[in-house]
């Protein structure tokens, strides 16, 4: 009914002199009276294109940069992921700065990037991944916007692809959109990307940062598609590697996401217990545990356990808007030492490879679900002499692993023979993870409470390298009881915890502790057959911790409900460079009006 008043407006409007009938009148002026007092925003259902887009965000620490000094700013890339941009990449040139103010090309104290993103309309969320000559930079994804527009920005530290960024190569940027412009699926937003990279030369009190000198890809190196590894099999993504004959260090950093019936991997049910389920509930199998190897000539050489990134369509979707869960926007990485394989790798008989596996916990092959994104880079010291050397000790038990339990120790050393003399490398890592899920109403009530925790090392000749000491607690409760009734819904109450301690190869060691509960509901029509989520309620809390060595510090104790910020204080030495949303963009305490979708009906 208003829809169709709606279309018959917006027609007439287009030069033909209206004569609306006091009747149709009526309930646009009503409506008119009706301003509520705190309208800085309209909420989803209306068309009105005069309010501010959402500020919707993923908290982050951002870059430490020189305070002073030279710096400028090269706009990489500026495209609008729309229309056939499903595995349709944008692919541009890239070539180093040239402007003095960059400073010089290669030595620079830091490169910072920014990930600004405009999106009005609906649509899902969808991964994005940046990649820079093939080695993955930066893996993302998106908000799920509002009608009225929705405006994301990001920062990140990528000083440590100086390498990369100091040579010509190819710029390519995956953001795999659908815009379906269907009568039932409406899905419209299209993605404004405007990416930037800012170069900052060095100074008195930041000096150059030290990086590696060579870059190798881990990824299917394809011209025109997606360079991540899509593994869906026990083989995993296998990349032959020519490693420099002077290499006196290399360390793996890896990118990974569970994608489709891996998406949620951390909930998936243990194989002997799905069967109890009736398979409408639309569990999924091969259990919540997962390991990310990285193997040098099919030898496992180092493990990842990730963090369960939750997308902002992740669970319940009105729990993520406007502050999406830790990572949405900026996912963690990972660094595995290979230093003890470089005289395997150097060695001239054979060819070599790294490879990069998924395993999981399905008790038939493959372990786990289609399917895992994956890929990773290895960056390189060298010296000036050949490198030779031996592996002296290996260590690398079977995981242990029950239905709620895994364990992982691994131990390698080396001893290498450089051009900064013998030194003894060691890479260790001790890993726990227990996952305990309990179900109600046949399966469509689920707790799932996970905690993973680590310590990961790497010493090269008795100096730590490489530290990440983290733990990653996670507790999901769904509900979906209701799901499948005539005008049903869906809720979840979720808390998840980031707390991790991170000194990388390359850049400054940092702590970081984010602690977010998130609780809400979405209720869902039936007509006409097909589902529309019609409102939702969503309340998420989150404080945020970071200090680095440098003294940097950053805070924030940051509230959002029902699509409206609540509170957004920051405080810390960064707080400028990625200050609180604005104060008209504030709704106070009841948070916003929520998500209402209005369904035409003929
Ligand atoms: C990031 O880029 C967007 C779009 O170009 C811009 O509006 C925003 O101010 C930039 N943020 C920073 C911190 O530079
Ligand atoms: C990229 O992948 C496509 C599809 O698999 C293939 O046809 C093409 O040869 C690949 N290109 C490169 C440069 O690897
Ligand atoms: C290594 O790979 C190259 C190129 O694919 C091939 O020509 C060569 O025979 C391989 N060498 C060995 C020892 O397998
Ligand atoms: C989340 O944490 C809050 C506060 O500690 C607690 O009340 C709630 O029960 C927790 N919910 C879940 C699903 O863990
Ligand atoms: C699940 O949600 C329904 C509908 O809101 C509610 O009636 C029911 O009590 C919930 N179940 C649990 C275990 O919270
Ligand atoms: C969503 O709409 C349904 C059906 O009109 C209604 O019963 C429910 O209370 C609404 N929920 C919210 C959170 O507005």
């Amino acid at each position: 009914m208003w829809c169709g008043a709606a279309l018959l407006l917006t027609s007439l409007g287009r030069g033909v002199v209206a004569q609306p009938s006091p009747e149709e009148l009526a309930p646009l002026l009503a409506g008119l009276g009706e301003q509520p007092q705190i309208e800085r925003r309209v909420p989803l259902s209306t068309d009105d294109l005069t309010v501010a887009p959402l500020i919707d965000l993923q908290v982050f620490a951002p870059p430490a940069t020189p305070k002073n000094g030279k710096r400028c700013s090269v706009t990489l890339l500026q495209h609008s992921f729309g229309d056939g941009s499903y595995n349709a990449p944008a692919v541009v040139a890239y070539t180093p700065p040239t402007d003095p103010a960059c400073g010089e090309v290669g030595k620079w104290a830091a490169i910072s990037l920014n990930l600004s993103v405009y999106s009005i309309g609906t649509q899902y969320d969808r991964l994005s991944a940046i990649y820079l000559s093939h080695s993955e930079i930066w893996r993302s994804s998106s908000a799920e916007p509002t009608k009225t527009g929705t405006i994301w920005n990001t920062l990140k530290d990528v000083t440590h692809f100086t390498p990369l960024f100091a040579k010509p190569g190819d710029l390519m940027m995956d953001f795999s959109n659908i815009i379906a412009p269907d009568l039932y699926v409406l899905l419209d937003g299209v993605f404004d990307v405007v990416l930037t990279a800012t170069f900052y030369a060095p100074t008195k009190s930041f000096p150059a940062a030290v990086t590696s000198d060579v870059i190798i890809p881990l990824s299917n190196l394809n011209d025109t598609l997606p360079n991540f590894f899509t593994i869906a099999d026990d083989i995993g993504g296998v990349t032959a590697v020519v490693l420099p004959d002077t290499a006196v260090s290399a360390y793996v950093e890896v990118f990974c996401s569970g994608n489709s019936a891996e998406e949620f991997w951390y909930l998936n049910t243990p194989d002997e217990f799905l069967q109890d389920f009736p398979g409408s509930t639309g569990l999924v199998g091969k259990g919540p545990f997962r390991e990310v190897q990285v193997l040098v000539d099919g030898r496992l050489s180092g493990v990842i356990w990730p963090y369960p990134v939750i997308y902002t369509g992740g669970i319940t979707p009105s729990n993520w808007r406007p502050l999406t869960s830790y990572g949405a926007y900026d996912q963690p990485t990972y660094w595995v030492d290979i230093t003890p394989f470089i005289p395997v790798l150097l060695d001239k008989n054979t060819n070599h490879t790294v490879t990069l596996r998924v395993v999981g916990q399905g008790t038939t092959a493959p372990s786990f679900n289609s399917n895992w994104f994956v890929s990773g880079s290895i960056h390189v010291r060298t010296g000036s002499t050949k490198t030779t050397g031996k592996i002296t000790s290996y260590s690398a038990p079977k995981l242990r692993i029950s239905t709620v339990l895994a364990h992982r120790e691994l131990n390698i050393e080396a001893e290498l023979h450089t051009a900064e003399g013998t030194r003894s490398v060691r890479f260790s890592q001790s890993l726990d993870f227990v996952n305990e899920a309990r179900y109600a109403d046949e399966g469509w009530i689920q707790w799932g409470e996970q905690t993973t925790t680590g310590t990961t090392t790497a010493s090269h000749q008795g100096k730590q390298v490489l530290r990440d000491a983290f733990t990653y607690p996670l507790s999901v409760f769904s509900n979906y009881s209701l799901y499948t009734q005539e005008s049903g819904g869906y809720g979840s109450e979720i808390n998840q915890t980031h707390i991790r301690a991170l000194a990388p190869p390359f850049g400054a060691a940092r702590t970081i502790r984010s602690v977010q509960h998130a609780r809400g509901a979405i209720g869902m029509d039936n007509w006409p057959g097909l589902r529309h989520a019609i409102n939702g309620t969503g309340a998420t809390d989150q404080t945020f911790a970071y200090v680095d060595c440098r003294g940097e510090t950053y805070f924030r104790d940051v509230a959002a409900k029902n699509d409206g910020w609540v509170r957004d204080a920051v405080w810390g030495s960064l707080r400028d460079a990625n200050p609180p949303v604005l104060r008209n963009q504030i709704f106070g305490p009841g948070g916003g009006p929520g998500f209402r979708r209005m369904v035409g009906r003929g």
